[in-house]
């Protein structure tokens, strides 16, 4: 298989490293996109990637991302949606509003912003494209204090069927992947605290929590050819968790 232009938003740390990491393994061209502009450069250093500066919040930040990986790397093929936030937490009755619009704006906002216009390139150059939309079980088994989260993530996975629907016509593919907890940056104060760690394994059949090597393999073969029939789907990765 050919190098794909792969891009991996938030792909400085956590879950979009593994996975940005994962497809430069296979040979692909992958762009980092982060608004972490040092963490971006120095992964894709390691990883001998390329790089990019985006606020996946701000939609000409994004449109001109979008243009400068077409012009310097190619039109993308690949796109990884995946930079997201939990931005505090707290009950429905008492979270603020800052935190809910914080939210919003970067998992919920932000994602449709890239998909827009990185579907608008794949159409534009006829390419056949995968998206992969990295939510979270949330979406689908709620958590008390995350709800602000969660209604974004549920949100996520209705714009991949959405965008399944409306874009198989030009041959696009779009999918999910939803993880239950993984250890990365995001979830590392919770993990250092024996007993919320405890708490979170508690819920999980399989009895550990996620590394982002879980995580990566399924994200790569819903953007190979054997995923083709593929389409709408959001498949969980989260150790039986979706099951209690
Ligand atoms: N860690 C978990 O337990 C877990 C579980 C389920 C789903 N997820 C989802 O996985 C994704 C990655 O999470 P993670 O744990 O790796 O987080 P992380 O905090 O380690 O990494 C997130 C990355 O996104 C970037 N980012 C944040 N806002 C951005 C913006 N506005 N524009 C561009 N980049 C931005 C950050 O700079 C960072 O590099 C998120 O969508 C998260 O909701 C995480």
């Amino acid at each position: 298989m050919s190098a794909r232009v792969v891009l991996v938003t938030g792909g400085a740390s956590g879950i979009g490293r593994g996975i940005a990491t994962a497809f430069a393994a296979e040979g692909d061209r992958v762009v980092i996109a982060d608004r972490d502009a040092d963490a971006a450069s120095r992964v894709a250093k390691e990883i001998d990637a390329h790089a990019v500066t985006v606020d996946i919040t701000d939609a000409a930040s994004v449109a001109a991302a979008v243009a400068h990986v077409a012009e310097t790397i190619g039109p993308v093929e690949v796109l990884v949606n995946n930079a997201g936030l939990v931005a505090g937490g707290g009950p429905l009755t008492s979270l603020p509003l800052e935190v809910f619009d914080t939210v919003v704006a970067v998992n919920l906002r932000g994602t449709f912003t890239v998909t827009q216009a990185v579907a608008n390139q794949m159409i534009e150059h006829g390419t056949r494209g995968r998206i992969v939309n990295v939510s979270s079980i949330g979406a689908r088994q709620p958590t008390a204090g995350l709800g602000h989260y969660e209604a974004t993530k549920a949100a996520v996975d209705a714009l991949t069927r959405t965008g399944a629907l409306e874009l198989a016509g030009h041959g696009i593919r779009v999918n999910g992947v939803a993880p239950g907890p993984v250890h990365t940056p995001m979830t590392a104060g919770l993990m250092d605290d024996p007993q919320a760690r405890a708490a979170w394994e508690s819920r999980i059949p399989l009895g550990r929590i996620a590394t982002t090597d879980d995580i990566a393999p399924l994200v790569l073969f819903l953007a190979s050819d054997q995923a083709g029939h593929i389409t709408g789907a959001v498949i969980q990765v989260d150790g039986g968790q979706l099951l209690t």
